[in-house]
């Protein structure tokens, strides 16, 4: 693999926990290209959102680690901006003044004030919320905070955009439009994207390679999936293409054999996510059926 922008390396993650400590990642790598879209998927609670923390140097890895640009991550930058799985706004600033806050650090001295008041407007126009530019984290919704978090993260036009279940909380149609932003966004800027996600056709639409985790403790990268639809990708002809279909199988037979061995070795520290994991799972014999009745 040529022109490697992100490299992790025998990544082990252990958490100190009161029953002792507890190993969430074990001998994770992964290499990513400059420009490469890259999903991250598994089942809830198998480290996905720990894997996207070291990468933005939230988290230090307990062994192994990160290499960007040749150099080693050790704490956040300005160069990856994340986008949190539960939005982080500052409570006491408006939803303008939150991505300002953002623009101003990045931006100081190479953008007049206009200049940036222009740019903010324009990226809250991408997440359609140029209507609530002054309305306090508190009196919008969560799905409009999570958007608010997306125009932030893209207005710091970063080089590595790290998203955490990023579209999650968002109706079927915003969550497509934003979809198709992030799509154009980055074909514009060319920059890499880290994603986390539970949406199987969401990795597939956005993805160039679908990394698939198996479950914790101690998980790891179970497969790499190559998702070889040409881009610019278009949802309606891509969704009725073979290779979208043969994606999404491989992506979903992975996800439900893991959960058939998870559900036999599911251990006491697993309890609290069952819930979760069933509804998912439920989600995903829905999909497989879909998927089937597709291909038949
Ligand atoms: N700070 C922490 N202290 C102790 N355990 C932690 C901590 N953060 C995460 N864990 C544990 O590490 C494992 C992985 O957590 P993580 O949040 O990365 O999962 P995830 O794949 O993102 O799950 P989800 O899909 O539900 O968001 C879980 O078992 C979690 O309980
Ligand atoms: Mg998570």
């Amino acid at each position: 693999m040529t022109n490697i922008h992100l490299e992790i390396t025998g990544v082990n993650m252990d958490f100190p926990t009161p029953k002792g400590s507890f190993r969430a990642l074990e001998n994770v790598n992964l290499k990513v290209q400059k420009g490469e879209f890259v999903s991250i998927i598994g089942h809830s609670g198998c480290g996905k959102s720990t894997v996207l923390n070291i990468v933005a140097g939230l988290y230090q890895a307990t062994a192994g680690g990160v290499i960007l640009n040749g150099k080693e991550v050790r704490d956040p930058g300005p160069e990856r901006a994340m986008v949190f799985q539960n939005h982080s706004l500052l409570p006491w600033l408006s939803a303008y003044e939150n991505v300002e806050l953002a623009v101003k650090t990045i931006f100081k001295g190479k953008k007049s004030k206009a200049e940036m008041k222009e740019w903010i407007e324009h990226n809250m126009q991408l997440v359609h919320m140029e209507h609530a530019l002054d309305k306090r984290p508190d009196e919008i919704s969560g799905g409009m905070k999570q958007r608010v978090g997306i125009a932030r993260a893209l207005a710091m036009e970063p080089e590595v955009l790290l998203l955490d279940e990023p579209f999650g909380a968002l109706d079927a149609l915003t969550r497509a439009h934003l979809q198709d932003s992030v799509m154009e966004i980055q074909a514009d800027l060319g920059n890499t994207m880290m994603m986390v996600t539970h949406d199987v056709d969401e990795a597939v639409l956005l993805s160039d390679r679908i990394v698939m985790m198996t479950n914790g403790p101690a998980a790891t990268v179970g497969d790499i999936l190559d998702v070889e639809i040409p881009k610019p990708r278009e949802r309606l002809a891509v969704s009725e293409s073979k290779e979208y279909n043969r994606c999404r199988h491989e992506v979903l037979r992975f996800l439900y054999d893991r959960h058939g061995k998870k559900t036999k070795e599911a251990t006491h520290s697993d309890l609290d996510l069952v819930a979760d994991k069933k509804i998912e799972t439920e989600n995903w014999v829905v999909s497989i059926n879909k998927s089937k009745d597709k291909v038949a």
